[in-house]
């Protein structure tokens, strides 16, 4: 039986092969390559990851959904490339994608790849959507650059409230890892901290690779803070933590969406718990429209826990779809201005830009962590 049913299908693809008009096939469907940057090695390649598996979730749905634009079959690849993190390694990634024909872009994730790389794409006029948060990303004036998440303006002066507010910090050291992310986070909240009324009374720095803290938090120590902020990731967040349980600082650590995941506190071996205060934008992920249903589905397919902006990664790959949708058309220069217009019914809410490619009304959560789980303690 088997075998006749597969001589049968056999026969069936012969003759359509030979009545079926020559290029009928070719033209049944196009290809639209979607490039997609960020860490896929080193300290970050966990958000990397968890980047690229919401954005191939968002692409596999579409071509199981069948778009039609431009009167042909859309099946949308994902082109996924490892910046490293690294603002000279994600130019040349980013020329790359360019030159390998994408039609849009999604990420980069870390604001010192995602801001050189940012101009690469507008001069090809590529739309691009990033997660990164440092405010400099679409400040540039540049019209294919948009942000699907709050800033770290939005969130580091929220933190600074909260900070003031509900910590009664009054004493804040400040230390960051010279990226442009963390840099920055940690600038903004200096300001904002400040004009609360908090002083600053000391101001430390290492690298984005850093491993021993030891020597600035001992000088940090001397200075008797309330609270430390960090402007950097969770890999170098964990183990600040835990080098401050060692040297008995009772200071709380603060920080902002980099520092905000799963990952931090199993670094830290613990040690986050009622000490570590990070916030982000958006919503906690069960509180999304259909987050819980992302989640699992999620899960399913990657076995593994989001880690943190894969639902936004999603929603970035849907809203270039609805763009090209609204503009019938998969070609950059055409489906560039329905970008700016879209309104878009996403996993993480609605999806509008305002003029300067900021999504609008982004919200924030602040989490703490009880028991190495992050829960959330405030929002917008
Ligand atoms: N949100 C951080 C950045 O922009 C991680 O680099």
């Amino acid at each position: 039986m088997k075998c006749r049913s597969k001589n049968a299908t056999l026969i069936a693809l012969a003759i359509a092969s030979v009545i079926a008009p020559a290029g009928a096939f070719a033209q049944a469907e196009q290809v639209v390559l979607i490039g997609n940057a960020g860490p896929l090695t080193g300290g970050a390649a966990h958000w990397g990851k968890d980047n690229e598996n919401g954005a191939r979730l968002a692409i596999e749905d579409l071509n199981k959904k069948g778009l039609v634009i431009g009167g042909k079959k859309v099946r949308f690849e994902l082109v996924s490339q490892d910046d490293q993190a690294d603002p000279r390694h994600a130019m040349l990634v980013a020329n790359k994608l360019v030159d390998t024909g994408v039609k849009g872009v999604l990420g980069h994730f870390n604001s010192g790849a995602a801001i050189p790389a940012s101009s690469i794409y507008s001069r090809a006029g590529i739309p691009d959507i990033s997660v990164a948060t440092n405010p400099q990303l679409t400040q540039q004036g540049l019209k294919n650059t948009f942000r699907i998440i709050a800033s770290d303006d939005d969130v580091g002066v929220a933190l600074a409230q909260f900070a003031v507010k509900e910590l009664k910090a009054s004493k804040v050291a400040v230390i960051d890892d010279r990226t442009a992310y963390g840099q920055g986070a940690a600038s903004v909240f200096a300001k904002a901290v400040k004009a609360q009324g908090a002083t600053i009374v000391s101001e430390q720095f290492a690298s984005d690779r850093a491993t021993d803290f030891m020597a600035i938090l001992t000088t940090i120590k001397s200075k008797q803070p309330d609270i430390i902020f960090y402007g950097g990731m969770d890999a170098q967040a964990g183990l600040i933590a835990r080098q401050m349980k060692q040297l008995g600082i009772k200071a709380k650590l603060l920080g902002t969406d980099g520092l905000c995941t799963s990952e931090v506190a199993k670094i830290s071996a613990g040690a986050v718990d009622g000490m570590l205060y990070c916030t982000r934008g958006g919503k906690e992920l069960d509180k999304m429209p259909r987050g819980a249903e992302f989640e699992k589905r999620y899960k399913g397919r990657f076995n593994t826990e989001v880690l943190s902006y894969a639902p936004y990664l999603y929603d970035s790959m849907m809203t270039l779809a609805a763009a090209m949708q609204a503009a019938n058309s998969v070609e950059p220069a055409q489906y560039l201005p329905a970008v700016a217009k879209v309104d878009y019914e996403g996993i993480t809410g609605t999806i509008r830009f305002d003029e300067k490619g900021n999504l609008k009304q982004p919200g924030f959560t602040v989490f703490t962590y009880q028991q190495s789980k992050r829960v959330r303690v405030a929002g917008s």
